[in-house]
């Protein structure tokens, strides 16, 4: 039986965080047996946002790199880069025909962008949904595991999907978010101030590149209060953050301790961020190591670049015939 398609991309604009990990990586790795994988670093997207290309190139290796030492196995599933399949880039411009200037502007992730770079309100920036569509229809996927952050992107490609299938004929399975049995996860950064991620504050993002004493040192200063006074209170969604974290990398019988202490308004938090503080180092130090080295590695890199490639743009060919196609692009 033909296995289901799955697409997902990662941006290489900086180092990849535990939210990269839980959010989308973990799920990557678990669906490589079961399922059709396309996993790529999104580089054509980095430039919406970084366009100075020096540390690109270096930023894309550590990325492949870094989804290999998570797991993921380059023989099982496409890892690739972007701009190797230069079929995304004509879907792209099909699909801009389909989309409309005001829902790109209403889009939340450009608005919190036109905020965090008012001089550089690129025409990129604006299309940028459009774009991820076309990464994801090019393969013509049905799953995208992605974070909670990606919700939106995702329900603008099915409306692209769809107007495309509308106005042109049936082309596009309309995908959806995924993340295995559970809802779609969001690692907030460690002072509580919105998600984890790669450019901002580094002092509050956690990195899979981080050494162990800088792990400690992080979750230590991380922001906790003078904890519940009535039992079974509702967590700060800072204090859900430590829980979550702890839920991921410690065993079920830490978490319990330390779920029952909370209960009892009895919770150290000093004592629970230390053991989360070991237990994510000893999470991330293998990681790290196995990353380090396969970056070191030029030549593999360069192997499975071009295998990747080569896999990616086999879907992507033929997707573009059946769009050329239906949209009536072939006159010979
Ligand atoms: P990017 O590079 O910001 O993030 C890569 C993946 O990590 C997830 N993620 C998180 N999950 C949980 N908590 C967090 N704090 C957190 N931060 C990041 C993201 O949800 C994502 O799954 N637009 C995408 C890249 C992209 C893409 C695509 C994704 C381009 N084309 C096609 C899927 C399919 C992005 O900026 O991801």
């Amino acid at each position: 039986m033909k296995k289901e398609i799955v697409v997902s991309g990662i941006r290489p604009t900086g180092l990849l965080h535990l939210g990269n990990y839980f959010g989308a990586i973990r799920n990557y790795v678990r669906m490589q047996d079961e399922y059709d994988c396309y996993f790529f670093v999104a580089n054509w997207h980095s430039l919406t946002t970084h366009p100075d290309t020096k540390e690109l190139k270096e930023n894309v290796h550590r990325v492949l790199a870094e989804n290999i030492a998570c797991g993921l196995d380059p023989e099982k599933v496409a890892l690739y880069v972007q701009s190797d399949v230069p079929e995304i880039a004509e879907l792209y411009l099909y699909l801009n025909m389909l989309s409309y200037t005001g829902e790109l502007e209403r889009t939340t992730t450009f608005k919190d962008k036109v905020r965090l770079q008012p001089q550089n309100v690129n025409a990129g920036l604006l299309t940028y949904p459009v774009l991820q569509a076309a990464d994801i229809l090019i393969q013509r996927a049905l799953y995208v595991p992605v974070g909670k952050d990606q919700e939106q992107h995702l329900e603008m490609t099915r409306n692209f999907a769809d107007r495309f299938n509308y106005r042109y004929g049936e082309v596009f399975p309309l995908p959806k978010a995924f993340n295995f049995n559970s809802e779609l996860i969001k690692i907030m950064s460690l002072d509580g101030a919105g998600k984890m991620s790669k450019s901002e504050n580094q002092m509050v993002t956690l990195y899979l590149a981080d050494e162990d004493d800088l792990i400690r040192k992080k979750i230590m200063k991380a922001k906790t209060d003078a904890g519940p006074t009535e039992s079974n209170s509702v967590k700060p969604d800072y204090i859900e953050n430590l829980f979550t974290m702890m839920r991921l990398v410690s065993t079920a019988d830490t978490v319990e301790k330390f779920e029952t202490d909370y209960n009892n308004c009895n919770v150290r938090y000093g004592d629970l961020k230390k053991q989360l503080a070991e237990d994510m180092a000893r999470f991330i130090a293998p990681v790290r190591e196995k990353a380090a080295a396969i970056q070191n590695d030029k030549a593999y890199l360069s192997k499975i670049i071009k295998q990747g490639a080569d896999k990616a743009r086999a879907g992507a060919v033929e997707t573009l015939s059946l769009v050329r196609k239906a949209v009536g692009m072939n006159y010979s």
